[in-house]
């Protein structure tokens, strides 16, 4: 009988995950729960909500589960990963308390002060008038941050004094997103790239590096989104899996950034035992932090996790227990993956558009928002799909990718035309 895993969560995440646990020689049965249309062609799908711990707890014990991989964040904050090690349970996740490194970037700030990792100068504020009287003061662009879990919507790099005041207005006294604390920072340039890692305490296995694309539109216009495509490159220029991130760049940023960050959470007692995804920025002065995440990003699992060679329930149940990570093994190629989105994604949008595959259709397909109705497959949410093709180079991809986007027929579907366009 091979193991029996569930996964929480239901985006194209999450799919990246079942297909790669589908791989490993150990697993015999995937659940997911929420799941989608997509995952429930790998998985048996489990109608609980991501946040539903009581359900999911139960689930778990009833099924005789023997690991739970968690995706969202939502669902680490909400405690998921500290109420099933309370109840004697594996679970692959942060706890609630190491989980603030996302939830807080207060938090996250204050850990790399003390740890001395490179990032973005800071100061916190909660008070309206002290906010604005330090923005009015400082230089523009400035960078406005909600401290706190905001589905990525509370940033706001202004550009003038009137968007920041707006800004803090929102954030300090209009309540928008409940308490207020933001973090005011320093505007940094340069080229943005993600690098995520298996950390278990003090161990930490760093991934191949991928670049996510975060507005709605071609050459990088119109309003931030949760990713509309990502990639990461084959070993040809280099080992970080980016040709514009050197081997030194790559060694840094996991020895001087995620390396000091997985000691830190240690030493203050919240040890990190999960995925630890660096946002990280090359700046003119070195690469730096903009953000950390408790958990594998979306888009760019869909485009790291098929280069994975390496058991992945291997070094979920490593992380889980507490044992040594294995090595990880990555394939030599280079994957890109287009994300398409209902038309007036970020804002609001239709559902239930069907959706065609042509039949010559060859690529990868990781569902984000889709549902299986009687009429077949139909648009569910904001991010409905990502295609995913990998070659030996990534213009080889990046055309197997388009071939394959072409051959999706849905009236009410958009993309971006660029997505890897900085290395091509
Ligand atoms: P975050 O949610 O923190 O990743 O921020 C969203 C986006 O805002 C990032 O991907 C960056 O493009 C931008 N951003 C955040 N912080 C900074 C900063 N200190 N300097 C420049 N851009 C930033
Ligand atoms: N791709 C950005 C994120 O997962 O937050």
């Amino acid at each position: 009988m091979g193991k029996k895993v569930l996964v929480v969560g239901g985006g194209g995440r999450e799919h990246a995950i079942v297909d790669a646990l589908s791989r490993s020689p150990q697993v015999g049965k995937i659940y997911c729960a929420p799941g989608n249309a997509g995952i429930g062609e790998q998985a048996e799908c489990v109608p609980l909500k991501d946040t539903d711990i009581d359900g999911l707890l139960a689930f778990a014990e009833e099924n005789a589960i023997d690991l739970t991989v968690v995706g969202p964040e939502s669902a680490l904050a909400a405690g998921i990963v500290d109420r099933f090690r309370a109840a004697g349970l594996n679970i692959f996740g942060h706890t609630k308390a190491a989980t603030a490194i996302e939830s807080s970037k207060d938090f996250a700030k204050r850990l790399m002060a003390g740890a001395g990792v490179p990032t973005a100068a800071y100061r916190t504020f909660t008070a309206y008038d002290e906010a604005w009287a330090y923005v009015k003061a400082g230089a523009f662009p400035t960078v406005i941050k909600y401290d706190g879990l905001a589905a990525g919507k509370g940033v706001v790099v202004a550009a003038t004094p009137e968007e920041a005041e707006a800004a803090l207005r929102d954030m300090l006294l209009d309540g928008r997103y409940g308490e207020g604390k933001v973090v005011i920072e320093e505007f940094l340039t340069g080229p943005e790239f993600s690098l995520m890692a298996f950390v278990s305490g003090r161990q930490v296995r760093s991934m191949v590096a991928a670049q996510d694309h975060k507005r709605a539109f071609d050459g990088d216009e119109g309003p931030n989104t949760g990713g509309m495509g990502a990639y990461t490159e084959s070993f040809a220029t280099g080992r970080s899996g980016l040709s514009f991130i050197s081997d030194a760049d790559y060694d840094f940023a996991v020895t001087k950034i995620l390396q000091p960050v997985a000691n830190a959470m240690a030493d203050a007692g919240t040890p990190l035992s999960g995925v630890l995804y660096g946002g990280l920025m090359k700046t003119p002065t070195g690469v730096k932090v903009i953000e950390f995440n408790a958990r594998f990003g979306d888009p760019e699992t869909e485009v790291v996790l098929p280069r994975l060679e390496s058991d992945i329930y291997a070094v979920f149940e490593a992380v889980a227990e507490g044992g040594v990570i294995p090595a990880l093994d990555w394939k030599d190629v280079s994957v890109m993956g287009v994300v398409m989105a209902s038309k007036g994604y970020p804002g609001s949008y239709a559902k239930g558009a069907p959706i065609e595959v042509a039949p010559a259709f060859a690529e990868r397909i990781y569902h984000m928002g889709t549902k299986r109705t009687d009429e077949g497959l139909v648009t569910a949410g904001g991010r409905v799909l990502m295609v995913v093709a990998e070659a030996p180079m990534m213009a080889a991809a990046a055309k197997r990718c388009y071939a394959g986007v072409s051959l999706i027929n849905c009236e009410n579907l958009f993309y971006r035309k660029d997505i890897a366009k900085y290395v091509l």
